[in-house]
């Protein structure tokens, strides 16, 4: 069969565009919409898309002044999800800095079964002081510190989903023996950041645990995922970083000792489509028309870690900034924005510009034909092995996708036409099932 797309629908409130919300279609409530969301994720589900996926941090993020603000817990409500879909996999964000491996193991757990082995775990170590401060902790953790925490976590949140084999559960009426005990494993871990004893009280889950996801993409981050990454979300500007990356990361998998299929590499996109080129520039430029600047402007401090009022709007960034090493919030979105102002020479006005759609992720404006032709390029180049797919407006930019879009891959052999006989999220993604760390393949076998 030849190889076809990874599609991931990216869901953000009324759309990724900052302004998206103030457009006369936008509703201001849809992000505590549970019925916003079930229409999104059907729609997804038309497009037989392998997943779809909620951000999230434990905090509130910047003004509420800026745009609707505050989000329903993603776990909570994939579980709702769940229950309104079939085969589309439901992918959500945690932090392994502001979790605790046991609550958080269980709650996944609890979704793939409940989903019919469809969850997704979008690993994340949360940058930025106001979420430690939600946790008693007074300033953000170094940026080593909190990959290393990171890395613990995932060790004792595999050793809890493999703390059960597959056959514990024997349900013998007639002998009286509802589980056999020989087939718990509980981990006593005692770690630098953890200690537990386990087991965990969630049997086995149809996929044995969630599809694992990374998306900082830092040197510790590329190291992380090469450990333990299934799929990368990333934020990619031009083909050749993108290609840069793909390849990079390939290659940390292979030296890890894993399968380099065994890690699929999604760039995110901000398409934005219309029935002409000029169309879709004039919708780019609508929706840039209703950007409120001081709101880029402080976010951009923040991110580039600069006192507040440094920056002007009219002119470039300042031609002193750190180098990445010196930065411990999001590594590697600083070094992609501070490179694509440099590179393009935009000024503070126009950088904000160009975020405000996808925050430093592609955005394309043109065609069903022209956003085809970008995925099919990036995809034959080795730039990708999928994308994230990041409507400007929910729901109207997803729909547009799927009605336009998605045909002219099928027709091109790009993507599925229907999802088929595998059920569950890692089967759509094309890897294995994992292995119990704790059952040996030959006594497995025997
Ligand atoms: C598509 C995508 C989605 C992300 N979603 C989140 C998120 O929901 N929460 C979060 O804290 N970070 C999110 N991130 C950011 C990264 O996980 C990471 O925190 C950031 O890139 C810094 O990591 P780095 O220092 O390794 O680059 C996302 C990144 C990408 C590319």
């Amino acid at each position: 069969m030849t190889r076809q797309l990874h599609l991931n629908a990216f869901l953000m409130t009324t759309g990724h565009h900052e302004a998206s919300w103030r457009l006369p279609e936008s509703d201001p409530y849809a992000h505590v919409d549970l019925a916003h969301y079930v229409r999104l994720a059907r729609t997804a589900e038309r497009g037989t898309f392998d997943s779809l996926f909620l951000a999230d941090g434990p905090h509130l993020w910047g003004s509420v002044a800026q745009r609707p603000a505050g989000a329903l817990e993603p776990l909570t409500l994939l579980t709702a999800l769940a229950t309104a879909t079939e085969h589309i996999g439901l992918i959500a964000t945690a932090s392994t800095s502001y979790n605790s491996p046991y609550n958080l193991a269980r709650k996944f757990a609890s979704l793939d079964i409940i989903s019919g082995g469809r969850a997704g775990w979008n690993i994340v170590t949360t940058a930025g002081a106001e979420a430690a401060r939600n946790f008693g902790i007074d300033e953000e953790p170094a940026h080593a510190e909190r990959y290393a925490r990171a890395a613990e976590f995932l060790d004792v949140a595999l050793k809890l989903w493999d703390s059960w084999e597959d056959d514990a559960i024997v349900a013998d009426k007639a002998a009286g023996v509802w589980g056999d005990d020989a087939k718990i494993h509980p981990p006593r871990h005692r770690g630098t950041y953890f200690s537990v004893e386990g087991a965990l009280n969630v049997p086995r889950s149809p996929q044995g645990y969630p599809l694992l996801v990374q998306a900082g993409s830092s040197e510790d981050g590329k190291a992380f995922a090469a450990r333990y990454a299934e799929a990368v979300f990333t934020a990619q500007q031009t083909v050749e970083e993108a290609r840069a990356f793909y390849a990079d990361l390939k290659a940390r998998t292979v030296a890890a000792g894993r399968d380099p299929d065994h890690i699929k590499v999604l760039p995110g996109i901000v398409p934005v489509i219309c029935s002409t080129e000029a169309e879709a520039r004039a919708h780019e430029q609508l929706l840039e028309d209703h950007i409120v600047h001081r709101h880029g402007v402080a976010n951009l401090e923040r991110l580039l870690h600069l006192p507040a009022g440094t920056l002007e709007l009219d002119a470039l960034l300042p031609a002193e900034l750190p180098p990445e090493d010196a930065i411990e919030g999001a590594k590697s979105r600083y070094t992609l924005v501070v490179g694509l102002a440099r590179r393009e020479r935009l000024t503070v006005r126009q950088l904000i510009g160009r975020l405000g759609g996808g925050r430093g992720h592609l955005t394309f404006a043109g065609t069903p034909e022209q956003v085809a032709d970008a995925i099919e390029s990036w995809f034959t180049q080795g730039a990708a092995d999928g994308f994230n797919i990041m409507p400007p407006v929910l729901p109207s930019g997803l729909e547009t996708f799927v009605d336009h879009v998605v045909p002219i891959l099928r027709a091109r052999g790009l993507l599925r036409t229907a999802y088929g006989p595998r059920r569950t999220l890692r089967e759509r993604y094309g890897l294995p099932r994992p292995a119990n760390q704790y059952v040996t393949p030959a006594l497995a076998t025997a």
